[in-house]
């Protein structure tokens, strides 16, 4: 009989934590900014990666280029859609860990199309979920959910300032929101992630399967493509360099604490590795109150970086934005032992270099968050299509 804790590819027996390292990772929306740079650390470690993507986000091929130019064979990718069941079946089934960040990841796009937006980020992530429920050897997971989890933190009294907001509780202002805040879903992309992250939280406790969810602030880094719709840091940086103006929606002065991307993947690592005494939770995961700046405050940092600030245009605030979210970050620090180490000044300065460096007419042109229809590879002979996006909407 084979046991469902057992790796039995290719007729090899081995015990879960040896197939847990010697199977290949596997990183749903493995292309896109936050997938490549985990991609890139497993595979500087010596660790075979399965990116599993419909390269819907605008850029992401550059990003798979660069591993594939970086690491060569060692990285696959698998073009499919985490909407399509069976090949994401196929996938799992292989793996012996996984990440789950495949997703429509903007509140805009949300509200456009809500329908969409539920299929990819909930049902996308049942079927990760049911995989490995059902797969012979069932890897552990980790997912990334958001701080909209959270909602408007309506609550929360702030102090307005002449750049930023300020919590009136002392507590809330050195420690930020923990996870004993109580869930209260904004926006379609705040319910279809909710939902997404208490399905992730319940196959720990209804199936034992190893699982953990991030709750994530603001990531930002290298590798992203940010648009008006996502990725705000780099989307800022991007307009400067490109001597655009650019719109700030609200008054300017949410605070939000930001994440350089190398911290996040340290977390991500240690997270996996301490999985079966952290299966079952969620973590917040930011820059933490130590990392907060508003969006006033990024556009004094880019003058100082670029010698120029961008000009800027005011309209409404929109659905689902916060004024204030800070990420406590102690239940994770506690239970692995991780830190964040990069400052924002430092962070920005290090995206603010790779996005001048990097900058190509391929990606100034493509600008939209979201392209529908994947029809042929870009990329190479060797990817294997497992699914076209465009069949399983
Ligand atoms: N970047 C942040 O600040 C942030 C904050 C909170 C949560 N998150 C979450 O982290 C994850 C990764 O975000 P990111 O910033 O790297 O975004 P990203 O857009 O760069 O990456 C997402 C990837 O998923 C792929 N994808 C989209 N729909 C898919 C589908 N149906 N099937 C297969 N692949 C699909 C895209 O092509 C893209 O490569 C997402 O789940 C996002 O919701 C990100």
């Amino acid at each position: 009989m084979i046991s469902r804790d057992r790796d039995v590819t290719a007729g090899v027996v081995a015990e879960p934590e040896v197939a847990s390292r010697t199977r290949p990772v596997l990183i749903t929306g493995g292309a896109g900014f936050i997938g490549c740079n985990l991609a890139h650390r497993l595979l500087r470690e010596g660790r075979r990666v399965i990116l599993f993507d419909n390269l819907s986000r605008s850029g992401v091929e550059q990003n798979v280029r660069w591993l594939r130019d970086t690491h060569g064979d060692a990285v696959e990718l698998c073009i499919g859609d985490v909407r399509d069941a069976e090949a994401v079946r196929r996938v799992v089934a292989r793996a012996g860990q996984v990440f789950h960040f495949a997703a429509q990841v903007a509140v805009t796009t949300s509200l456009d199309d809500p329908a969409h937006d539920f299929t990819v980020n909930a049902r996308g992530t049942l079927n990760v979920l049911e995989a490995i429920r059902t797969a012979d050897y069932r890897p552990p997971l980790v997912f990334t959910s958001t701080n909209k989890v959270y909602g408007g933190l309506d609550d929360v009294s702030l102090v307005e300032n002449a750049a930023r907001y300020t919590p009136q509780s002392e507590a809330i202002a050195s420690l930020g929101i923990s996870e004993a805040r109580r869930l209260d879903f904004h926006s379609p992309y705040g319910c279809s992630k909710g939902t997404a992250d208490q399905y992730v939280l319940d196959y720990a406790r209804s199936f034992g399967l190893k699982t953990a969810v991030f709750r994530m602030s603001c990531i930002y880094g290298p590798h992203q493509f940010g648009t008006e719709d996502q990725g705000w840091v780099a989307h800022f940086l991007i307009r400067a360099i490109d001597e655009q103006p650019l719109v700030l929606y609200g008054d300017g002065k949410q605070v939000r604490d930001i994440l350089f991307v190398e911290d996040l993947v340290d977390a991500f690592v240690r997270a996996q590795k301490t999985i079966a005494s952290i299966a079952g939770q969620a973590f917040n995961i930011g820059g933490g109150a130590s990392r907060t700046i508003s969006l006033l405050e990024l556009l004094d940092l880019i003058a100082d970086l670029h010698g120029q600030r961008p000009e800027v245009a005011f309209q409404n605030w929109r659905t689902g934005d916060q004024r204030y979210y800070v990420s406590d970050t102690a239940k994770f620090s506690a239970a692995t032992g991780w830190r964040q180490t990069v400052s924002v000044e430092d962070g920005v300065r290090r995206l603010y270099d790779w996005l001048k460096e990097s900058r190509t007419d391929v990606g100034r042109t493509r600008s939209t968050t979201r392209r529908r229809h994947v029809l042929v590879d870009p990329l190479s002979d060797d990817s294997t299509v497992l699914s076209t996006p465009g069949g399983a909407q």
